[in-house]
């Protein structure tokens, strides 16, 4: 299994440019089979999930092709309405194919999702609102069986803003008879996105980015292109690494709105940040300073998928800073590993206290989960000595090269078997 060996202790400088959000690109791709149409998305970034959902495409009949960053979907020839086992299982996010396939063909089977690396990962609001819809769900043996007459549009209050569950109903109700309204709703930059890339091809959905999401169901669709947001989460983590190595890193092609709540926090450490356009550059302090209260929030409040990185970094804080994670109830599986690097966090529940320590040192830890395991990279940037990180499939998932872009930042990283 590959890992990374990292010899820290280098100041991270330099320029890089930031690719396609990969929770963008999933619900996208999982669009393309609405339309009976040719789909062209650009600046997708390299990721196995994204390979996954391609592999999704191709088993359900699309005709798929990918040349560089660029993949175009044609759905026309879409002529099954099972969505294969293993892949939902290597995959949780496929459950949006739900929403999806009930607009196209109005029966899908897919595998119950499960749970994965960060804890429960419940599907009852998806579940809930389709039904509301009028889709008939039975769950058989870990296989969930929807059909429908053919939706109708509701108006469905969301118990909680689920970034999935959103999509989903927005996927179901661009071809429902009628408008549906979504209050609520998850107001990720993502759902923005995804709203875009359907009125490109004709749907009629307004109100993304904001709580409420209306959809008025249309019935043809026309061929799109369209290009994929930058990561944020890719974005505010190079921020994190120019903050944990006392750098100077530029990054490019990013959107300044959707790192507002990244850039606070990481003020709040000393790290010096210059927005312009496009363009953010990120100067670490020569001594970080902790945070009072670092909460995760759905947006546009700190993202859950940033807290693992920046306890990385508050571990090597002057002083105490206290976390909160009220997302996800299971996300502190990095904090151990972060201990044996000399880390001094304790974990309460939701609640982690991080006494900031003068150094970390390297140590053989363990990715766990996605960004897990990019905070481990992170603190092996910053540690004394040498880092071994296994288990890096984990990374992979999520950040494409991770290692090339920081050895051209100038990091000591190698990948082995
Ligand atoms: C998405 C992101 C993930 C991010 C998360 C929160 C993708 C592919 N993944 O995941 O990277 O960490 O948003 O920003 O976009 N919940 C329920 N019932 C449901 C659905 C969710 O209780 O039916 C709960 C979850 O257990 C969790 C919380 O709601 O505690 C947030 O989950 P959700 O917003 O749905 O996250 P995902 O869409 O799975």
């Amino acid at each position: 299994m590959e890992k990374y060996i990292i010899n820290g202790g280098n100041k991270l400088v330099g320029e890089t440019s930031v690719l396609g959000a990969k929770n963008s690109v999933l619900p996208i791709l999982a669009a393309t089979v609405i339309g009976n149409n040719r789909s062209t998305i650009l600046n997708i970034p390299n990721l196995r999930d994204v390979e996954i959902m391609e592999e999704i495409l191709i088993s359900l009949g699309c005709i798929v092709e990918r040349v560089g960053n660029t993949i175009m979907v044609d759905s026309r020839t879409l002529n099954q309405i099972v969505i294969p086992e293993d892949l939902v299982r290597e995959m949780r996010s496929s459950i949006i194919l739900m929403g999806s396939m009930l607009s196209r063909t109005k029966e899908v089977v897919i595998t119950y999702p499960g749970g994965c690396e960060i804890g429960p990962r419940p599907i009852d609001l998806h579940l809930k609102a389709l039904r509301h819809m009028g889709a008939e769900i039975e769950e058989s043996y870990g296989q969930l069986y929807c059909r429908t007459e053919g939706l109708m549009a509701a108006d469905i209050q969301l118990d909680y803003p689920s970034v999935g569950a959103t999509e989903n109903i927005i996927l179901a109700a661009v071809t429902a008879k009628g408008v549906t309204v979504i209050r609520n709703a998850a107001r990720e930059p993502e759902i923005i996105d995804l709203q875009n890339y359907l009125n490109k091809s004709g749907a009629r959905v307004s109100g993304a980015g904001t709580s409420v999401i209306t959809i008025e169901g249309v019935k043809t669709f026309k061929d799109v292109t369209h290009t994929i947001i930058p990561d944020r989460i890719v974005a505010g983590t190079l921020m994190v690494t120019s903050a944990i190595t006392g750098g100077d890193i530029i990054l490019k092609n990013v959107i300044v709105d959707h790192l507002l709540s990244i850039i606070a926090k990481l003020r709040e450490t000393g790290t010096q940040i210059y927005a312009n356009e496009n363009t953010i550059k990120v100067s670490g302090p020569k001594k970080l300073n902790s945070i009072e209260m670092l909460q995760t929030l759905p947006y546009p409040g700190f993202p859950t998928d940033m807290q693992a990185q920046m306890m990385a970094l508050l571990s090597i804080a002057g002083g105490t800073s206290i976390i909160c994670e009220t997302v996800f109830e299971n996300r502190y599986k990095h904090a151990e590993e972060l201990t044996r690097m000399g880390a001094n966090i304790k974990i309460f529940g939701r609640v982690a206290v991080v006494n900031g320590v003068k150094e970390l040192t390297g140590a053989k830890v363990t990715a766990k989960d996605l960004r897990g395991g990019a905070a481990l990279t992170l603190a092996g940037l910053a540690s004394k000595g040498a880092t071994e990180i296994s288990q890096i499939f984990h990374i992979e998932r999520g950040y494409e090269n991770l290692h090339i872009i920081l050895q051209n930042l100038g990091a000591d990283i190698e990948k082995t078997n």
